[in-house]
């Protein structure tokens, strides 16, 4: 086996980003002042609010937004649960493809749900949307391929039937430009840890005049639609990271991420063979790539991976643990095998040629290695990769 770099290689951004220095500092500024709680009417409380709307602000100008349409939660799943709770006992469509927490959620509440087909690159097609229900929900972006779906056709056509739209953009945040008014969704989901920020908080954008119904009860926070004391900390790092994504330009140092994450694409097709990308050529975010490789299952690889120092996903992280295969490649490739042998690789603004290069070194190798284990005889018998 190769030695490990005494430098860790972090290529997970998609499970979680690692705080951003500012996020930190400003985090830390935060804990140390005094604060109050966000709702008290004294100096203290007033300076908690203060943080408070001003990270709302930051947050809304990033996808258009009226900072009155900002719901803070406390992250992506709660955002999804909250919209679900809102259509109860109503139709819902949501994608195949979807973060179990609008699968799950929808399945728990609504009276009727249907489940969108997607095609073999995650997309869905609007023309599959039946007139007859209350919501769809859509993500902007999959967080195991890293699909763009076409969410502004989707909403065109759900408008006609007067239908409303749900997208979870947890993955797509700080990636790619979202302008929720030319999207014409109703309600989007976002999450702090995905731009750098801390895990823990997130939002739910509720277009004014949509309907809506809180999920947890019990305070008059967030204009009664989100109960409990108002999480400062959490709130002043998630508008310090997106005060970074617009300062920065986010959208744009992202788009340069493509081409590190397409010359790891073609070396890796080039120089290891029976291995299928699961990320579309085109429609995708620019720091995704999910591979399978016949005959090495993906928990494997990631352990080999991580012992030499590079950290890579297998299907969702929220999902560790879970051994079920992908619901997502199963669903576009329909084949449990390439389900169960897939990895993500989710770059960072800060991956670079040389980290490429680790990987290249380190990756053959271990398939290798895997597939000399297993029972398998690739070029014997039929792959289906
Ligand atoms: C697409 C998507 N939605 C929702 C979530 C959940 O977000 P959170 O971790 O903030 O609850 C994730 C997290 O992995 C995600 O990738």
């Amino acid at each position: 086996m190769l030695e490990q770099s005494d430098h860790p290689i972090y290529l997970d951004h998609a499970a979680t980003m690692p705080l951003l220095p500012i996020v930190k500092q400003q985090m830390q500024e935060a804990l140390l002042a005094d604060y109050g709680n966000a709702s008290s009417l004294h100096q203290r409380g007033h300076m908690a609010h203060q943080i408070v709307e001003a990270a709302r602000s930051q947050i809304a100008r990033l996808i258009n937004a009226d900072p009155a349409e900002i719901i803070f939660t406390s992250g992506g799943s709660e955002s999804n649960n909250t919209v679900m709770e809102t259509f109860r006992d109503r139709k819902v469509a949501v994608s195949a493809i979807e973060h179990p927490s609008v699968l799950e959620s929808a399945k728990a509440r609504a009276s009727q749900v249907t489940i969108l087909p997607v095609d073999a690159e995650g997309r869905v097609s609007p023309a599959d949307i039946s007139p007859d229900v209350d919501l769809v929900s859509v993500m902007l972006a999959n967080n195991e391929i890293g699909t763009l779906e076409p969410l502004a056709a989707i909403a065109k056509h759900c408008k006609k039937h007067n239908i409303f739209v749900h997208t979870d953009a947890t993955q797509a945040f700080g990636k790619i430009k979202i302008d929720v008014r030319t999207l014409g969704v109703d309600y989007m989901t976002l999450s702090a840890h995905k731009i750098g920020g801390p895990i823990g908080v997130g939002v739910l954008y509720v277009k004014q005049g949509s309907p809506y119904h809180p999920l947890i009860l019990g305070g008059h926070q967030e204009n009664r639609r989100r109960a409990g004391t108002t999480n400062i900390i959490g709130i002043a790092g998630f508008g310090a990271a997106a005060a970074w994504c617009w300062d920065h330009w986010s959208c744009r140092k992202w788009a340069g991420v493509a081409k590190l994450r397409n010359e790891l694409k073609q070396r890796i097709l080039q120089e290891i063979p029976y291995c299928t990308c699961n990320t579309p050529a085109e429609h995708s975010l620019p720091h995704i790539l999910n591979l399978s490789f016949a005959a090495a299952e993906g928990e494997s690889i990631q352990l080999y991976l991580s012992e030499q120092g590079i950290y890579v996903g297998t299907g969702s992280a929220c999902a560790a643990g879970d051994l079920r295969p992908s619901h997502v490649i199963m669903a576009t490739k329909h084949d449990a095998e390439i389900a169960h042998n897939s990895i993500r690789f989710a770059l960072g603004l800060d991956t670079t040629e040389a980290d490429i290069e680790r990987v290249m070194q380190v990756l053959p190798p271990i398939i290798a290695r895997l597939r000399d284990m297993s029972t398998i005889k690739l070029g014997e018998k039929d792959v289906s990769i």
